[in-house]
């Protein structure tokens, strides 16, 4: 996209509000507020077409959204200008009332490799004009995208997101923990800035669709959909701190914690630019992993790291000494199943799909979006002894192993894993063992940190760098996001960090860069 274009849209687009279009407006249907006071958001980009959302919410914190009845039928446009002059495709979208008067318009017969802007009307309302765009044709030789983790809304304002906005990449890639779902009960340790809508950790589909409403209608947020068409993959917040497939951290009965994901996965279908029918859930289950073809340049391999794991290794151990489940630190001795060959971190079903995908790839780069920390994190417990956490990829050292020694077997070119959850910076190495540094580096990790969400405590991290050679960066004390631009030679990886999260106007600069160069696995500081 042209600068010209993006900026005269960004300049319009922030703090949009219905606007009347004489030329689509039939009169038909009149609204009391701006059933788009949610926003637009594109997502789920083909070489010929996306998707397209929004929700009608005319009055978004009221528990119905001030909307009922039937389904409604609702205008769309598509244009190669961010004027909207030159219209190629209009027609009618759906905003169904099973799915909270949600739409998600799959768009087909674009062409490859450019913007396109869009925007929804109903009566005399219409959208805010938001920017999508199209996966670039083989033989394409640059991309530029960003990507973000962990925006907690209490505990900041999303400045990140503005920031990345502006910076204008093609695709904004959400690793995860896109909400919270809990609320902060100690605000004397973490302070907030803000409050999470109804003050309490959400269980019900009403509580997670308020909990969604509210970030919708963050600024920042809805400004950053409106301009960035988003690939999304999810981490535990979304439904429930460290939760694993069927078991949550408060060692809920299986099946009535079946019930809480399946209101929380709706809600997150209602609210995300998703592949319809494909994405959509039903109960439980929802298919949220994915594959996208950036023309030969890149591949990009979008990984469910929660819904199909193997339960954490030693579970009932938190259980026993009155902990919560989830993450722990467990040792050799301790936890025998933490090392079973049969324990998957995204099941063996998605692994498979994983690796057909990597042995058969053309592309340059080969990029796979993470929830959770790949690389090994060598850590000692309070006795000194070797310790693996139990809600990364060092709970799964089966699982791992096997991707590392596949990655090294069928020879993906440029092996590359972006990652969220640590609420921190990393650039590590992959390797097929990360216990022997003579071990070849078969692969890139780059870890970004949070946008908002509190940092893991740096001293306790740093003290772990020496018994770990193959992580090369760590930083948790800054928020932020991480900007990448990749070339057939390169990819180079900004750690974009914010001045202050409790600023509201914070500024932006970049803490490092660190780059990959093609046919050498590792990053490098540049
Ligand atoms: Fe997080």
């Amino acid at each position: 996209m042209t600068l010209h274009t993006s900026r005269r849209t960004l300049l319009t687009g922030l703090g949009a509000t219905a606007l009347v279009a004489p030329a689509i407006a039939k009169g038909l249907v009149s609204w009391k507020g701006n059933p788009f006071s949610l926003g637009v958001a594109a997502g789920a980009p083909a070489a010929d077409g996306f998707v397209l959302w929004t929700r009608l919410a005319p009055e978004p914190l009221a528990e119905d959204g001030g909307i009922a009845g039937p389904s409604r039928a609702i205008g769309y446009e598509i244009a190669t200008d961010d004027s909207m002059h030159h219209i190629v495709q209009r027609g009618t979208a759906l905003a169904e009332s099973e799915w909270g008067y949600s739409v998600h318009k799959s768009i087909k017969g674009l062409k490859p490799g450019r913007p396109y802007w869009y925007r929804f009307t109903s009566g005399s309302a219409s959208s805010a004009i938001g920017r999508a765009q199209t996966l670039p044709p083989h033989g394409a030789d640059k991309l530029r995208f960003a990507y973000f983790s962990c925006s907690h809304y209490e505990y900041g304002y999303f400045s990140a997101y503005r920031h990345a906005a502006y910076e204008d990449p093609d695709f904004g890639i959400f690793l995860g923990d896109y909400i919270y779902e809990y609320a902060e009960k100690h605000p004397d340790k973490h302070p907030t800035v803000r409050t999470h809508s109804g003050g309490k950790e959400c269980e019900t589909l009403a509580e997670y669709r308020a909990r969604y409403t509210q970030y919708r209608l963050d600024p920042n947020l809805q400004f950053l959909h409106q301009m960035v068409p988003a690939l999304l993959t999810w981490d535990d917040h979304e439904v429930q701190n460290d939760y694993a497939d069927k078991w949550g951290e408060d060692f809920q009965d299986p099946a009535a914690f079946l019930k809480r994901r399946a209101a929380a996965y709706k809600a997150y279908y209602e609210f995300m630019p998703l592949k319809p029918v494909f994405s959509q859930p039903h109960g439980p289950n929802m298919r949220l992993y994915d594959r996208y073809d950036f023309g030969d340049l890149m591949r990009l391999d979008l990984i469910d790291g929660r819904q199909y794991r193997s339960r954490e290794a030693c579970y009932d151990h938190q259980k026993a000494i009155g902990q919560r489940g989830g993450g722990h630190v467990e040792t050799r001795g301790s936890c025998p199943e933490l090392f079973e060959a049969d324990r998957s971190m995204i099941g063996m079903k998605q692994e498979k799909w994983l690796f057909d995908g990597l042995a058969t790839s053309k592309a340059r780069w080969n990029v796979v979006g993470n929830d959770v920390t790949m690389a090994r994190l060598r850590q000692k417990n309070k006795d000194g002894e070797l310790g693996w956490y139990t809600d990364g990829w060092d709970g799964y050292p089966a699982s791992r192993a096997r991707l590392m020694q596949h990655v090294a077997d069928s020879k993906p070119s440029n092996f590359v894993a972006i990652t969220g959850d640590i609420h921190s910076y990393w650039a590590n190495d992959l390797k097929t063992d990360f216990d022997d540094p003579k071990a070849p580096t078969i692969g890139s990790e780059l870890i970004g940190t949070s946008i908002t969400s509190y940092g893991v405590p740096y001293d306790v991290f740093a003290q772990i760098l020496p018994d770990n050679p193959h992580i090369k960066f760590f930083e948790s004390r800054k928020r932020g996001y991480v900007s990448v631009e990749l070339t057939r030679e390169r990819m180079t990886a900004k750690f974009q960090t914010v001045s202050d999260v409790t600023d509201p106007a914070a500024t932006l600069s970049t803490l490092k860069t660190f780059v990959v160069d093609d046919g050498n696995p590792g990053p490098v500081e540049a």
